[in-house]
């Protein structure tokens, strides 16, 4: 994975046919899919429960290209080597998981893979001033976590900007997950962001069998990031 700052969709599989998860992966990447991004739920960090690291490697061969792990889960260390083994490219866990996030980053980088930060909306950046060197790609939730189709919460916008003046020239992904529609998009992007996630904006409309509004959705929100850019 080299560094860019590229614009990068990353559609949000939580929003995709539960049944069908492989070939789900299949069809957005066909339509466009820059990353596929999966979020990872135990019904304890956030009420809702989704699947782990079975899954995961489960639809690893069905995705060629990055797999991006997002972590809501409490405690986190003992699963990151099993997300790991699973193929995870990116492995993002949340500042708000733990006493240690500084050893829960070390122990994601040590598994060889990128490591990731997740801060919900109540987390400031300082937060993260001193854990730049830990990371590759700082994920700002612009919705509290658990649940896809959620409004996105506009006052996270000053906040990526303030990140991506703290962030500098470091090859550190800004990553914004959430709410995040063609309206939304471009504030984000304007801001700083490179990646965006997206579940319910991507998925709208189609399904496996009729997989072109996926790649509708992904042009148009790509269209208005990078009009932003
Ligand atoms: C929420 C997840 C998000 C969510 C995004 O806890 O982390 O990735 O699936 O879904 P939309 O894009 O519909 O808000
Ligand atoms: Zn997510």
């Amino acid at each position: 994975m080299t560094f860019s700052r590229q614009i990068k969709i990353a559609p949000s599989i939580l929003s995709a046919d539960f049944a069908n998860f492989g070939a789900e992966c299949r069809a957005i990447e066909a339509q466009g899919a820059d990353w596929v991004h999966v979020d990872v739920m135990d019904g304890h960090f956030v009420p809702n429960i989704t699947f782990g690291p079975a899954t995961c490697a489960a639809i690893r061969p069905h995705i060629k290209g990055v797999m991006d792990v997002h972590l809501m889960i409490t405690p986190v260390d003992a699963y990151i080597e099993a997300f790991a083994k699973a193929g995870a490219d990116v492995i993002s866990a949340h500042i708000e998981a733990g006493p240690h996030i500084h050893r829960t980053l070390q122990a994601i980088r040590n598994t060889g893979k990128k490591a990731g930060l997740a801060i919900n909306p109540g987390t400031g950046i300082d937060a993260v001033a001193h854990l730049l060197d830990m990371v590759d790609l700082i994920c700002v939730m612009t919705v509290n976590p658990g649940f896809g189709g959620q409004k996105f919460i506009h006052s996270q916008v000053d906040k990526v900007r303030s990140l991506r003046k703290m962030i500098g020239d470091r090859p550190i992904h800004i990553e914004i997950d959430g709410g995040v529609t063609v309206e939304t998009a471009p504030l984000v992007v304007a801001a700083g962001a490179d990646v965006l996630v997206a579940g319910s904006a991507v998925f709208k409309g189609g399904s496996v069998d009729n997989p072109a509004p996926y790649g509708i959705n992904i042009a148009a929100i790509r269209a208005a990031a990078e009009a932003a850019a």
